[in-house]
Formats: structure tokens, C-alpha cells, sequence
């Protein structure tokens, strides 16, 4: 079996720390990015936490000529599939751009995949599927619902990847449903990277702490929750890498399912200001915030129940909030103009 992994999306903030980690479990990452939201130093520091070479090929999933060149040259035995556009607000604004990105460029990898005779795919789902439960905490057969074009799109690529599956059970999927990834790698080398004004919450923090905003808005301070902020469970990048070699590996046990829905998540919710706390503690720093108007679209709570993927996977994650913060924070602090510098 060859160990070549094509990885949609590797230079991103996901995807590099993935291939981090798929380099030390002995595979051989295939990166295939457009860099549109990330940039080919991720790959570079890739290769100088592991000291091995990262294959890489710059180029667009929506481009078919060019996904069979690389199929065609790399003797590819699965895909791990994170290329998209992922900001939830924008996808409001700009829906076809996100249609197009996500559901398009599917599409056409899903298509060069079966006609490459490729059939292992890991996608990168989000909790943002589940809507708001009903119950907690939230466990895969949930009911399923989307309230944005970004939702929409990983429930919609999800419904292809289940009916790819249903008519060709050769197919091996693993739909991966991330909580809220956070953290960065220890040696602080890799981490996010966000283009613009961050939309999440503890790329905001961390600018907040190293003195590029002024303050955190908090999005709400009635929620039905202890501290009356959103909850949510945070999990560390690099637990979240590493489900995706457990994803990877559990393709070669014979006793599983061929298709696979798991939720990567700690199973804990953090409230805002836990965060706020939290990274104040690891940073050293005050972080002033306000509380302002609820954010349109988030809900109160949300935290994964997941048991299903230490069952499955043998995966759970390991990594505490403190090592969340202090990791953000020693990327953060040591790149502070990001991957730019
Ligand atoms: P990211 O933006 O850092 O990484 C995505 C990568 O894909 C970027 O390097 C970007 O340049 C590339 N890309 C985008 N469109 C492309 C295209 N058409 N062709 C080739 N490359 C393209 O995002 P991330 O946080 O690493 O997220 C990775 C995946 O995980 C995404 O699919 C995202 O929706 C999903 N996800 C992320 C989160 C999160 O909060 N970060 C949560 C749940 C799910
Ligand atoms: C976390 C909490 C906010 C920013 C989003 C997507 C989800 C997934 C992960 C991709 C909430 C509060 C935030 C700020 C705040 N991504 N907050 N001030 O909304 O849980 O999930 O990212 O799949 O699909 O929806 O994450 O980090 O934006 O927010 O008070 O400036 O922090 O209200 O309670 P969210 P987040």
C-alpha cells in the first residue's frame, strides 16, 4: 500500500498541522492548495519541524486537468479533503463563491478521485451541521440542519459523500465533524493565520493580548449558559491533526465500516470568558473586552459527546485548555504579523 496522502487545503491552518503530524506517523503528504487563504511558508516550516521534504503542488480542487496531474504523477492511496472557504459570515454575503469553492470543487475532486480509481476520502466536517440541539452533548446521528451557505455546503458535500458511498461500497469515507479547532503546534513555528479581521474567537483574543485591537467584543451576555456567554468545546489543532492519521489508519481495519461519521471534540464547553481567562493566565496579559449585542446565528452551547471516536478511532484528544492557550499564545507572540514576516 502506498502511504502518498493527497491533501486538499494542506498549507492551511488545519491542513499544515495535519501533515505535521501524518509526516511523524509515516506517511507522505501530497499537498494540493490554491494558497488563497494561506501561504506556502506553512509548508516550509512544515518541513523544518519534520525535516522532510513536502511534496506540494499549487493549484485550484475545481481544476480537473490538473487534479488528474497530480493523481496521475503521485501514486495517491487516499485523500484527506480541507480545501474551502470557511467563514460563516461571509458565505452570507458571498453564497456562490462558497457553493463554488466547497460544493463545486468537491465535485470535481470526488469525480478525478473515481476516475484515478482513488477511494478513500477524509472530509473535513463541522459541528456547524447539528444546527442548535436540542439535547447535549451532541452525539452523530443528531438531527442535521444548516442556517448559513457555509453549513449548507458541508451538508450538502456530506449527502454526496453518503450517496457516493451508497451506490459503490468500495468507497471508504470518514466524515470528520470538527468542534472549535484552536492552539498551534508547540514549537509555535505553525498556527492560524487569518487573512483579515478574525471571526473567531481566540484569533481575536490572542491579537487582543498582544496589542493589535483594543478589546474583545463578546457576542452576548444573556445566553441561557453559567456566565451567560456562548459555550463551546475547543479543541487543540494538534489532537484534531492527529484524529485524522487515526481516520487514516482505521481505513486498514477490516472490522469497520466503510463509512464513517465522527465527531472530533473534547466532550468539555468553555464558556467566552473562560477563554478570556484562560489566555489571560497564558499570556501574562489583561484582556479587555465588552460585552456587545448577540451575534446573528450563534447559538448558546455546543460541545461534542465523543465517545464514538475513541470507539472507532481510538482517538480522544489530549491537549487541555491551558496548552490551547499557551500554544496560541507562543504563535502568536513569536509571529505576530502571522506567516506576513
Ligand atoms: P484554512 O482556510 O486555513 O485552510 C483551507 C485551505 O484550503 C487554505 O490553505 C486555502 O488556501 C485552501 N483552499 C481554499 N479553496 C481552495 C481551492 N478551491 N483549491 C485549493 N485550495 C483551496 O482553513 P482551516 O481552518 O484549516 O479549515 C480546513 C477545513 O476544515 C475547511 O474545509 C473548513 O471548512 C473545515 N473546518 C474548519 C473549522 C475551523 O474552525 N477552522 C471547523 C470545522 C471545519
Ligand atoms: C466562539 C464563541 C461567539 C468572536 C465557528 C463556525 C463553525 C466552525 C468553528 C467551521 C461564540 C464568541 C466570537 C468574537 C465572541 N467553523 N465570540 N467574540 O461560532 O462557535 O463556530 O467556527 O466549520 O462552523 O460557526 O466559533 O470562534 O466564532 O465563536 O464573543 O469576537 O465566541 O459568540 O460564542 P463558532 P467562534
Amino acid at each position: 500500500m502506498s502511504k502518498n496522502v493527497l491533501v486538499t487545503g494542506g498549507a492551511g491552518y488545519i491542513g499544515s498541522h495535519t501533515c505535521v503530524e501524518l509526516i511523524e506517523a509515516g506517511f507522505n503528504p501530497i499537498v494540493i492548495d490554491n494558497f488563497s487563504n494561506s501561504s506556502s511558508v506553512s509548508l516550509e516550516r512544515v518541513e523544518e519541524l519534520t525535516g522532510k521534504k513536502v511534496c506540494f503542488y499549487e493549484g485550484d480542487v475545481r481544476d480537473r486537468q490538473f487534479l488528474d496531474t497530480v493523481m496521475q504523477a503521485e501514486e495517491i492511496d487516499s485523500v484527506i479533503h480541507f480545501a474551502g472557504l470557511k467563514a460563516v459570515g461571509e458565505s452570507v454575503e458571498k453564497p456562490l463563491e462558497y457553493y463554488d469553492n466547497n460544493i463545486s470543487g468537491s465535485i470535481i475532486l470526488f469525480n478525478a478521485m473515481r476516475d484515478n480509481g482513488i477511494k478513500k476520502v477524509v472530509f473535513s466536517s463541522s459541528a456547524t451541521v447539528y444546527g442548535d440541539p436540542h439535547t447535549l452533548p451532541i452525539k452523530e446521528d443528531f438531527p442535521l440542519s444548516a442556517t448559513n451557505p457555509y453549513g449548507r455546503s458541508k451538508l450538502f458535500i456530506e449527502d454526496i459523500l453518503r450517496d457516493i458511498y451508497y451506490a459503490d461500497n468500495h468507497w471508504q469515507v470518514t466524515l470528520l465533524r470538527y468542534f472549535n479547532p484552536v492552539g498551534a503546534h508547540k514549537s509555535g513555528r505553525i498556527g492560524e493565520d487569518p487573512n483579515d479581521i478574525p471571526n473567531n474567537l481566540i484569533p481575536f483574543i490572542a491579537r487582543v493580548a498582544v496589542g493589535q485591537y483594543e478589546y474583545l467584543s463578546v457576542f452576548g451576555g444573556d445566553y441561557d449558559t453559567p456566565d451567560g456567554t456562548g459555550v463551546r468545546d475547543y479543541i487543540h489543532v494538534v489532537d484534531l491533526a492527529k484524529g485524522h492519521v487515526k481516520a487514516l489508519q482505521a481505513f486498514e481495519k477490516d472490522d469497520l465500516d466503510n463509512l464513517l461519521t465522527v465527531n472530533l471534540g473534547t466532550g468539555q464547553g468553555y464558556s467566552v470568558l473562560d477563554m478570556v481567562k484562560a489566555f489571560e493566565q497564558s499570556s501574562g496579559n489583561e484582556i479587555a473586552y465588552k460585552i456587545v449585542e448577540r451575534r446573528a446565528g450563534d447559538i448558546a452551547t455546543c460541545y461534542a459527546d465523543p465517545s464514538y471516536a475513541k470507539e472507532v478511532l481510538g482517538w480522544q484528544a489530549e491537549r487541555g485548555l491551558r496548552e490551547m492557550c499557551d500554544d496560541t499564545w507562543r504563535w502568536q507572540s513569536q509571529n505576530p504579523q502571522g506567516y506576513a514576516a
